[in-house]
């Protein structure tokens, strides 16, 4: 039968198709169908893997009472919900995948065959490999869709702040998730290149401008050139010139828009070096500057539309307000007919329509912009667009205390450049650290590694204080931890030779901190399903953090070396399948994976 005697070697069916992990809720499901006379499509989703825990090996599997009977009687007392439990499980039987039912408090619990679970699982891993868990019919009924993420949209000539660097990682993230499950992504910088600053860094330029300098270094030169010439600007004069300066750019005077264009090439090309070194590319740079006469034109179909209106001031508004009172207005329009931020972003939401005909559009941004947003959206509805819907703004908290040993942060390279100097002083001062044949970019990947962990690991719209030390930690619920649990899992197999599968025997697998890493690793659809409905990466930090965790006491109590070789081979097994879970959540979250440290 299946499952086999005691020291059966994985059999890999004809073609190596292997069974499905979730094959086990189906097999779980198709027998409570037949009990509970449901359909099993409806029952699947009332079915989880049991996260590991202390009390570990009560079950793999559990389905919830009350999320089956949720329509049927209403509410039902904890009581209850337990005799129910009890009642199901005993009109449940064991079969050749579940080996043992169990009632809990509103559950029923469910253990499968021991020497099936790490079958499956293994055979699942190997044949997915960067797609484990994705194939999942937890994801079978979302349809393909395409998304355009829009993200990072630093603003030239000004500060890179942490608000940018977290819009950065975690929009990086979303678009991440998106592609792995299939969806089509188009990620989008929605760079600040157009506004006043422009006029000013004309006339900045000019006085304090160096051609070498803006050629070597753009973005420090321009922000440099910008910080002297707004000191400059309280004199009148220079204020003046430098209104002149952007009303040439608006009227496209061609001297003055290639000095801009050349400020914003030179920017760009830079911009896309140190978003390399953080594993971050763009399909698309369109910017503000991009929107600047298409806003115009979406200023004549507000008032085509008759959403258009005149303060006393000379502004236009459109009103949002439920009774049409003015009592909630969005200013789209200065007194001198120019756009403002929300006129461009309307420009931009219709452009991209237009052009990628996507079926969400996401922002993200620092929560300080959500007004901002549902204006936007409150008015693309007005304007008849029902796409308004399928946009989202994903907000983030405040980051608090980031300083560099350059004080506040102003560059993003600064930021990358302090976590990489300070993880090499780490390393270089821990004797346990290996020879490795390139510290520094070992240094900056296990660095960025640990702001991206700490960045991720609570809810994306709180606040947090940040902390060098505590990101940094080797210790702990940190990205060094990460790193490092995948450089060992990495150096043992390089120490051993690569796991085969065909030749396993999967009965070599049975301690509890073997099963443990099997159950965990069991889980991680699930995992990638919570993080898409929600787009909140902690479901897949604390998942890689936990696997790390049972990964280094099964390194402890599950030595390789000196085990007999069918045991020492299982063994790798598993320890290939755990890093390569851990890998590909850690590039899932815009982590690159060290093979030492
Ligand atoms: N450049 C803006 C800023 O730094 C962020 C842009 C956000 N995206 C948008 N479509 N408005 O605040």
């Amino acid at each position: 039968g299946r499952g086999g005697g005691k020291g059966s070697a994985v059999e890999l069916p004809p073609g190596g198709v292997a069974m499905a992990a979730g094959c086990f809720r189906r097999s779980i499901a198709s027998q409570l169908s037949k009990v509970l006379d449901l359909p099993p499509e409806n029952l699947i989703k009332s079915i989880s893997a049991v996260p590991v825990s202390k009390k570990r090996h009560v079950a793999d599997f559990q389905l919830s009472i009350a999320s089956i009977i949720e329509n049927s009687s209403g509410d039902c007392s904890a009581q209850d919900l337990h005799l129910q439990a009890q009642q199901l499980a005993e009109r449940l039987q064991c079969d050749s995948v579940v080996s043992a039912i169990s009632a809990g408090p509103g559950t029923v619990n469910f253990t499968i065959n021991r020497e099936l679970l790490a079958k499956t699982v293994l055979q699942q891993v190997w044949k997915d490999g960067s797609e484990y868990g994705v194939k999942s019919e937890l994801f079978s009924t979302v349809p393909r869709q395409k998304a355009v993420v829009e993200f990072s949209s630093p603003n030239i000539a000004k500060k890179f702040h942490i608000g940018h660097l977290r819009s950065t990682i975690v929009g990086n993230f979303i678009a991440n998730l998106k592609a792995v499950l299939g969806h089509e992504v188009v990620r989008i910088n929605y760079l600040g290149d157009w506004g006043m600053q422009f006029g000013l860094l004309g006339v900045g330029f000019q006085s304090f401008g160096n051609k070498e300098k803006l050629k070597s270094s753009p973005l420090q030169h321009l922000f440099e050139v910008y910080v002297q010439i707004n000191k400059a600007a309280e004199d009148e004069n220079t204020k003046k010139l430098a209104k002149d300066f952007f009303r040439k750019l608006e009227e496209h005077d061609e001297q003055a828009l290639s000095i801009w264009q050349q400020f914003r090439d030179l920017s760009i090309e830079e911009y896309i070096r140190i978003y390399k070194r953080l594993g971050v590319h763009f399909d698309e740079y369109s910017g503000e500057s991009f929107y600047q006469e298409k806003a115009q034109e979406v200023l004549k179909m507000l008032e085509d539309k008759g959403l258009l209106q005149k303060t006393i001031k000379g502004t236009g508004v459109v009103d949002l307000s439920e009774k049409k009172d003015l009592s909630t207005v969005s200013t789209v329009m200065r007194s001198d007919g120019t756009s403002l931020y929300i006129t461009r972003d309307l420009a931009a939401a219709i452009d991209r329509m237009n052009k990628h005909s996507w079926d969400t559009m996401i922002y993200v941004t620092d929560k300080s912009q959500s007004n901002h947003f549902q204006h936007l959206f409150q008015i693309l509805k007005l304007m008849g667009y029902d796409w308004a819907e399928r946009c989202q703004h994903v907000s983030f908290g405040l980051v608090q205390g980031m300083k560099t040993r350059r004080g506040e942060v102003v560059f993003l390279e600064d930021v990358l450049n302090e976590v990489r100097s300070r993880m090499l002083q780490n390393m270089t001062s821990t004797k346990t650290t290996k020879e490795t044949q390139d510290p520094v970019e070992t240094a900056e990947k296990v660095g960025l590694a640990a702001l991206i962990i700490q960045d991720f690991r609570g809810l994306l719209s709180s606040d947090y204080q940040f902390s060098w030390e505590r990101a940094l930690q080797s210790r702990g619920d940190t990205g060094v931890f990460l790193q490092y649990t995948h450089a060992r899992l990495h150096s043992l197999e390089q120490m051993h030779g690569n796991a085969e599968l065909t030749d396993v025997n999967v009965s070599c697998l049975q301690e509890p901190d073997a099963i443990s890493v099997l159950q965990h690793l069991l889980r991680y659809d699930e995992v990638l399903h919570r993080s898409s409905q929600d787009l909140q990466p902690k479901h897949i930090v604390s998942y890689l953090l936990t696997l790390s965790h049972l990964a280094a006491v099964a390194h402890k109590t599950l030595p390789v070396k000196g085990s007999a070789p069918a045991v020492a081979q299982a063994r790798l097994c598993l320890f290939h399948a755990a890093r390569s879970v851990l890998a590909n959540g850690m590039k899932l979250l815009g982590i690159t994976p060290v093979n030492q440290m």
